[in-house]
């Protein structure tokens, strides 16, 4: 597994340009078999959860052309409604074939979904709004069986707004028979986007964005050239370690309305931002002060995909942060990893709180899901001396080229095959 040897302490300045946002693309490439035509996915990052998924694709029959930004997926010979339950493990999004899956074939097989170790991840909302669509679901030996000979719209409420689950329904409602409604729907910017997505399909839905999505079931969806949205985690990402490091930076794909709520702490923490269309330009003197209270919320809250990140630069800002995690029960685990290099963090339960040190110093650290492996690469930029960080198979999950976009930024880290 690889690692990254990182010499901290430098400011960051530059400009770096978004990758797709992987948790757009994701429900994108399972939408793609809801149609026999062609569809192109442009702008796409070369990380392991989109190559993963793109295999599940070609697994069940999909003829993909993976061209350096972009993905052309043909789906008319698709012939199986079994996912491999060896990347079903790799891959939670893979869930996402259920609701997809289910519209073309009547029929879906697939293994309870893995993916980053931070919680329980049920997907009972997804099964239950399935259900209201009329599908059959039979669990068995850890496989989920969903079986509808016709999918019929229906009225759905969410007990929580979840988004894979609501994406999961309107992809099993976009060609289901009659209108469904889905109530106390997600938010998320992903959510428009798949929206925008099928509607360029030639689906019928409106609402995404706001908590009630209508989707009247059409006949038939055609191809589609696609450039998804920029990742707005990717873009806190570096915002933040700009932000701890000090210096100036220039972020662009992500309009400043998709992190809002990350842009207002970083705003009080003491950072200057301006912002001008999809671009945010952040400056920091790397000397800052501690927000009171941090709570992850559904969107537009404060995203929980923010948190080790955020909770990274209150390791060295001046004062006192409650960090509160209201989505997930276990996503404390790079905080034993952050004290090796000299953070004060004290974890109960669901909160953190964490008092800021005058300054962090190079460890040997370890990932152990996506954004905690970023958290400790942002410390490591930050920290005094040399850090290594290990298991990089976390983060290469999500970050396309981490340390080359780093590296034109200033950083000074280097990737190791071992
Ligand atoms: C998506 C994102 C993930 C992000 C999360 C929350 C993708 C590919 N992943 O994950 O990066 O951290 O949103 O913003 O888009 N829940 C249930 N039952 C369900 C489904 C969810 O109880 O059937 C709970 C979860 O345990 C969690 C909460 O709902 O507490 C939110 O989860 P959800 O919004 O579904 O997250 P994901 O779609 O898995």
């Amino acid at each position: 597994m690889d690692k990254f040897i990182i010499d901290g302490g430098n400011r960051l300045y530059g400009e770096v340009k978004m990758q797709s946002a992987k948790n757009t693309v994701l429900p994108l490439v399972a939408a793609s078999v809801l149609t026999d035509e062609q569809v192109t996915i442009r702008s796409i990052p070369c990380i392991n959860d989109v190559e993963n998924m793109l295999r599940i694709l070609s697994e069940v029959g999909c003829k993909i052309q993976r061209k350096t930004d972009c993905a052309v997926i043909d789906s008319s010979n698709a012939v199986s409604h079994e996912i491999p339950a060896r990347l079903t493990k790799e891959l939670r999004s893979s869930v996402f074939m259920l609701g997809s899956v289910l519209t073309r074939f009547h029929q879906a097989k697939i293994s309870y979904p893995g993916g980053c170790d931070i919680g329980l991840r049920p997907i009972d909302l997804h099964l239950n709004g399935l259900k209201r669509l009329g599908v059959e679901i039979i669990e068995k030996d850890g496989y989920i069986h969903c079986v509808a000979e016709k999918l019929i719209g229906a009225e759905i409420l969410l007990d929580f707004p979840s988004v894979g689950a609501t994406e999961n329904i309107i992809l099993a409602a976009v060609k289901a028979q009659g209108i469904t409604v889905i109530r106390n729907a997600a938010k998320e910017p992903e959510i428009v986007d798949l929206q925008n997505f099928l509607n360029a399909m030639g689906a019928k839905i409106k609402g995404a964005g706001g908590s009630t999505i209508v989707i009247e079931g059409v006949k038939r969806l055609h191809g589609v050239d696609y450039t998804p949205i920029g990742d707005r985690i990717e873009a806190g990402t570096y915002l933040i370690a700009t932000a701890s490091c000090g210096g100036e930076i220039q972020t662009e794909g992500v309009p400043p309305e998709n992190i809002a709520a990350l842009l207002h702490k970083l705003r009080e923490n003491g950072c200057k931002i301006h912002t001008k269309n999809d671009k945010i330009i952040l400056q920091s003197n790397g000397n800052l002060k501690s927000v009171d209270l941090v709570e992850t919320m559904p969107f537009p809250g404060f995203p929980t995909d923010m948190q080790a990140q955020y909770a990274t630069l209150c390791c060295t800002c001046k004062g006192t942060t409650l960090i509160v995690e209201n989505l997930f029960e276990t996503r404390y685990r790079y905080a034993a990893e952050l004290k090796r290099m000299g953070a004060d963090i004290t974890v109960r339960d669901r909160a953190a709180l964490i008092r800021g040190v005058e300054k962090l110093h190079g460890a040997q650290v370890t990932a152990s899901d996506l954004r905690g492996g970023a958290a400790l690469v942002v410390a490591a930029l930050k920290a005094e001396g040399q850090s290594c960080v290990l298991d990089l198979s976390h983060v290469d999950r999500g970050y396309a080229d981490f340390e080359g976009k780093l590296k034109k930024l200033g950083a000074k880290i280097r990737r190791v095959r071992i």
